[in-house]
C-alpha cells in the first residue's frame, strides 16, 4: 500500500487493523520503529504519511466510504478439525467478508490481496451476496478480483516497483479494467495479466510450491555432493547456465524458511486430497518433509563433528531471520536448528543484526539464561542460549560458529580475530556458503560448508 500511495498520488489510501496497538506503530513518529524492517519502506512511509497513507483502527467507517477494499489478512494453517495441518484457515477473510458486506455502500471492488486456497473468492462473494439480498433496498454492489502478491521480503519494494508481473483475476472487465489503471501508473501493461479468478488464486500457490521445490531439490543435492566429493555451488552454476532451469533460485542453503512456502505447500497438499488427487499431493508434500529432513540434517552433522557430543559447548549462531534484509523469524531454519542444539545440552549465543531478543525467546519458547546457570534444565541437560549484538563477542570461547543466515556482514568477518578467541579445536559451519574459505582455513579453523564434497 505504501508503493501504491508513492506512485499514484490521487489515491487515497487507509490500512485498517483491528489491532490498535499494530496501527499505532506504524503511526509512530520515529520511523525506526515500524513494526517491520523492510529496505526503503521507511523512506516511503516518511512521504506518504499523513498526505495519501494514512494507518487507522476506524474499521467501519474506512470500509464505508471505500471504492476499493483489499483483503490482507493472515490465512495460518489450521491448527485442529477439519483440515489441520494441511488446509488454511480463513476465519479473518470470512470476518472481512463480514464487516465489508455490513459497512460497505454504494459500489465496491473486494480484491483478495491475501494468500488463499482455490475458490475462497466465491466464500467472499458468496457473503457479499447475501447481504444484498438481505436488505431490501439496498444500495450495494460488489466485484471480487483476486489480486496475489509475489514480492519476497528483503526486496519488497524493488519487487514492487518492478514487478515481473501483476496477476488479477476476475471476472468482471470493468472492475479488472478499474485496478489494472492503478498499476498501471507504473507498471507497462504487458506485464499485467488477466486471468479467470481461479486461475489466479492457484497460480499464486503453484509459484510458491515451484519456488520452493527448487530449494528442496537443491538442498537434496547438495547431501549428495557432500557424499561424493562435488560442490553443489558448481553443480547449481552448471545447471543454472542451461536456459530453461534458469540460475535463480538454486542456492542451496539450511532449507526454506518464511511464512508463505510451507503454509502453501501444505495448502496445496489438502486441496489435492480434497480434488481426490492422492499422488499429486504425495509429489508436493514430499518437497516440505525434505526440507525438514534438511534442518535436522544439519544439526545432526554439526553434533557429529564436535566429537558427538555439545553437552555444554558454546556454539555461536550467526543470524536468525529466515534470509537476510528481514527481521522476520516465521518458519526460519535456525529456530528448528537452535532447537536440536538445545536438546543436545548446547549453550548457544546468537546473533542477528536485525531479529531482537525478544522475538527469539519466543521462537525458541525459552528465556535466555547467563553463562553461570547451564544447564538450564539439569535433570534432562536442555541447553540454554544468550543474546549478543556483537559478532565477536558471541563467538568467544565458542568450539563453533554456524552460520545460518546470508547477512552482508558475515561475509566479511575477520577470521583471524575470531580464531584467537575460539576454543581449539574450532569449527566453522558455513550453511550459506558466504564465508570467504581461504580466510577461515588460513585461521587455523576447521570449516564444513554446506554441498562443498571436496
Ligand atoms: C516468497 C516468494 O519468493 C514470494 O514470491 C512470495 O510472494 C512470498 O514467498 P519470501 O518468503 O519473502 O518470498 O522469501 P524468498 O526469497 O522466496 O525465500 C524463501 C526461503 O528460501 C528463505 O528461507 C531463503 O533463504 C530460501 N532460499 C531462497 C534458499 O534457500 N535458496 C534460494 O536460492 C532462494
Amino acid at each position: 500500500m505504501a508503493v501504491i500511495a508513492d506512485k499514484c498520488p490521487d489515491i487515497t489510501i487507509t490500512v485498517v487493523d483491528i489491532n490498535k496497538e499494530r496501527i499505532d506503530a506504524w503511526n509512530e513518529e520515529n520511523l525506526e520503529k515500524l513494526p517491520i524492517f523492510e529496505p526503503g519502506l521507511s523512506e516511503k512511509i516518511k512521504k506518504c504519511r499523513g498526505q495519501n497513507l494514512f494507518f487507522s483502527s476506524e474499521i467501519e467507517k474506512n470500509i464505508q466510504c471505500a471504492d476499493m477494499i483489499f483483503i490482507s489478512v493472515n490465512t495460518p494453517t489450521k491448527k485442529k478439525g477439519l483440515g489441520a495441518g494441511q488446509a488454511s484457515d480463513l476465519k479473518w477473510v470470512e470476518a472481512c467478508a463480514r464487516q465489508v458486506a455490513e459497512f460497505a455502500t454504494g459500489y465496491t471492488i473486494v480484491v483478495e490481496k491475501s494468500t488463499l486456497p482455490v475458490k475462497t473468492a466465491e466464500v467472499i462473494k458468496n457473503i457479499l451476496a447475501a447481504s444484498q439480498t438481505n436488505l431490501e433496498k439496498t444500495n450495494k454492489s460488489f466485484d471480487v478480483l483476486s489480486n496475489p502478491e509475489f514480492l519476497a521480503e528483503g526486496t519488497a519494494i524493488k519487487d514492487l516497483e518492478d514487478p515481473d508481473r501483476v496477476l488479477i483475476g476476475g471476472e468482471n472487465q470493468n472492475a479488472i479494467d478499474i485496478l489494472s489503471n492503478i498499476y498501471n501508473n507504473w507498471v507497462p501493461r504487458k506485464k499485467i495479466l488477466h486471468t479467470n479468478i481461479w486461475s489466479s488464486e492457484l497460480a499464486k500457490l503453484t509459484a510458491n510450491a515451484f519456488l520452493a521445490q527448487r530449494i528442496s531439490s537443491i538442498n537434496s543435492i547438495s547431501a549428495l555432493c557432500e557424499a561424493t566429493g562435488a560442490s553443489v555451488s558448481e553443480v547449481s552454476r552448471a545447471i543454472g547456465s542451461d536456459k530453461r532451469i534458469g540460475s535463480k533460485f538454486l542456492d542451496s542453503g539450511p532449507g526454506f524458511g518464511g511464512s508463505c512456502f510451507k503454509k502453501d505447500i501444505l495448502n496445496l497438499v489438502y486441496l489435492s486430497n480434497y480434488f481426490g488427487l492422492p499422488e499429486v499431493a504425495e509429489f508436493w508434500e514430499q518437497v516440505t518433509i525434505l526440507n525438514n529432513w534438511h534442518q535436522h540434517r544439519i544439526s545432526k552433522l554439526i553434533v557429529k563433528k564436535l566429537f558427538g557430543t555439545i553437552t555444554e559447548k558454546k556454539i555461536c549462531i550467526l543470524g536468525f531471520s529466515f534470509k537476510a534484509n528481514t527481521n522476520d523469524t516465521r518458519e526460519s531454519s535456525a529456530i528448528v536448528i537452535c532447537k536440536d542444539l538445545l536438546e543436545e545440552g548446547a549453550r548457544l549465543s546468537i546473533h542477528d543484526p536485525k531479529v531482537s531478543e525478544k522475538q527469539i525467546s519466543s521462537d525458541l519458547g525459552v528465556e535466555p539464561i547467563a553463562k553461570e546457570n547451564y544447564p538450564a534444565n539439569k535433570e534432562n541437560n536442555y541447553g540454554g542460549w544468550e543474546f549478543h549484538s556483537d559478532i565477536l563477542t558471541a563467538a568467544k570461547g565458542s568450539d563453533a560458529v554456524v552460520v545460518l543466515t546470508e547477512w552482508e556482514e558475515y561475509s566479511t568477518i575477520q577470521w583471524d580475530l575470531i580464531a584467537k578467541s575460539m576454543r581449539k579445536p574450532s569449527w566453522v559451519f558455513d550453511s550459506r556458503s558466504i564465508v570467504v574459505k581461504e580466510k577461515v582455513l588460513k585461521a587455523g579453523l576447521n570449516l564444513w560448508r554446506l554441498g562443498d564434497g571436496n
